[in-house]
Formats: structure tokens, C-alpha cells, sequence
């Protein structure tokens, strides 16, 4: 779903991250992790068209990266803060297919069922006629997950969707992750600085190392050397005796 040839990316006259070569295969699911400044959000702004890369080539679904592509689905990082308090949950998902023609035109039947096709996908819809401000964090995350979904995407990008999350709900939007990929094959990157939740849903990880991105499968990111190099703080992998991974601070 992503090909880089020798990318990097340029905010102004500074170089956030520079040759990036690699490939992410389709429909696979895979976090974006390193640490605070090192350029995740803007590798997902790069794949949505909004910054060219300073150098090399970048496709996206075997195309260039192009603004406004229905093709992407996105979960912006601090989405709650950017939903307005007062907007009805349902209103924010129709967003996702009317754009800017909220409150411009009258919404057709088939985008009104499919607004309620994707609140039914995330399980938002006993919530969806209340307000955006009287939801809670993992509620409003799941409306965001809808809006981002409800134009049928081929891919989802989410930035730190797992913030400020109770364990429990961050578990449950990790297995919503798990069942849309596994349902339609949707391809998936997420944005994490913790990657526990997410391991087992994981094929891999996109990691932003000293000024350079790289992709490896879960197995080789789960490092206790890479892991430790990328954070620059000792981090240890466990393995219980069910055979769950995990990793925590040394
Ligand atoms: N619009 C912008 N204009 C100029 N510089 C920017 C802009 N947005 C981000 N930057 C800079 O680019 C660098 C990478 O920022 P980015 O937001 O991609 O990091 P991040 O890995 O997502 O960080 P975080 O974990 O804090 O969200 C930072 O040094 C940041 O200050
Ligand atoms: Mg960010």
C-alpha cells in the first residue's frame, strides 16, 4: 500500500526525515512508532498529499499521493479537540462523505444509510444523535474511526488513536482495527507510542530511527535493541508463558 524510493521529508528549510526506502504490503496493518518530533504525523501528511516529499518518490495504492483521495480514510491526532462540542455524532460521520457541503445541500437517502452502515461498523449506534461533547474519549474515537471509514476506503490512517484511552478501551479499538481489516482487507497504519495494545494486531511497524524511516515485520521491530535505540531508553521485551509479547521500560 506504500512504496518509498530514497523519500524525505522537508518542513521549510529543515529535513525531518530523509532516505526512506522501503515497502508496505497491502492490507496489511502496521504502527507508525519513534519517539515525539521525529515526523509520524508527517509521513501521514506526505501519503495524504498535503506536503510533497523534498526528494525521492512516493506511491500511495500504486499512485501518487493526490489531496481529497477517497481512497484514504483519516483519523486526524487530537480529534476531539478539532470536532465541534455541539456537532451530533452522526453529523461528524456524513463530514466524511459531504466534505465541505455540510450544511449546503440536502443529504441523499443512500449517503444516510450509509452513514448508519458505518456508526453500525464501529458500534456507535446508540450514541450517534448525541453530541459530540457529551461522548466519551473512546466514544468520540469511534466516531472518528466511522467518519474516516464511511467513504470506503482502501486504507486508514490513524494518529495516536489510542491516546488517552482506559486499557480496556484502547483493546477495543485495537480488535475494531483487527475485524475491519480482517473483514475487508482494508489496509491500516496507526500512529502508537505505545506498541503493547497493538501487538497483537500488528504484520509490522514503520520506525522513524535517527532521521530515517524503515519498515520491518513485527517480529524484527519487537527488539529489545531496536526498541531501546529508537526510544534511547532501555526497554525490555517480555514473553509470557501463554506466548504474549510485550514490552516494558528496564
Ligand atoms: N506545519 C509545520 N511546519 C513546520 N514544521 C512542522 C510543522 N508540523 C510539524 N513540524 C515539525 O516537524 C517535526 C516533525 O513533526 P511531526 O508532527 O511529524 O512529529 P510526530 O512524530 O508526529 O510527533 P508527536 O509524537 O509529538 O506527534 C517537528 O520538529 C515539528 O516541529
Ligand atoms: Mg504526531
Amino acid at each position: 500500500m506504500l512504496e518509498l524510493e530514497n523519500v524525505s521529508a522537508v518542513r521549510g528549510d529543515r529535513t525531518i526525515w530523509e532516505e526512506g526506502t522501503f515497502h508496505v504490503p497491502s492490507g496489511s496493518i502496521v504502527a507508525v512508532i519513534g519517539p515525539n518530533g521525529s515526523g509520524k504525523t508527517t509521513l501521514l501528511t506526505m501519503i495524504l498529499g498535503l506536503l510533497k516529499p523534498g526528494s525521492g518518490t512516493l506511491r500511495v495504492l500504486g499512485e501518487e499521493p493526490r489531496r481529497g483521495n477517497s481512497r484514504i480514510g483519516y483519523v486526524p491526532q487530537n480529534y476531539a479537540a478539532i470536532a465541534g462540542d455541539s456537532i451530533r455524532a452522526c453529523d461528524m460521520v456524513l463530514l466524511g462523505l459531504t466534505g465541505t457541503r455540510y450544511g449546503l445541500k440536502r443529504t441523499t437517502a443512500s449517503e444516510h444509510a450509509r452513514v448508519q452502515e458505518a456508526l453500525a461498523e464501529v458500534g456507535a449506534t446508540h450514541f450517534a444523535d448525541r453530541r459530540m461533547s457529551q461522548l466519551s474519549g473512546g466514544q468520540q474515537q469511534r466516531v472518528a474511526i466511522a467518519q474516516a471509514l464511511v467513504s470506503k476506503p482502501e486504507m486508514l490512517l490513524l494518529d495516536e488513536p489510542l491516546a488517552n484511552l482506559d486499557v480496556r478501551n484502547q483493546q477495543d479499538i485495537v480488535s475494531l482495527l483487527k475485524r475491519i481489516n480482517a473483514e475487508s482487507g482494508i489496509g491500516i497504519l496507526v500512529v502508537a507510542h505505545d506498541l503493547n495494545p497493538l501487538l497483537s494486531a500488528l504484520d509490522g511497524a514503520i520506525y522513524l530511527l535517527d532521521g530515517h524511516p524503515h519498515y520491518a515485520g513485527v517480529d524484527d521491530v519487537v527488539s529489545e535493541e531496536l526498541l531501546t535505540h529508537l526510544y534511547g531508553t532501555a526497554i525490555k521485551v517480555v514473553r509470557t508463558a501463554q506466548g504474549d509479547l510485550f514490552t516494558r521500560s528496564a
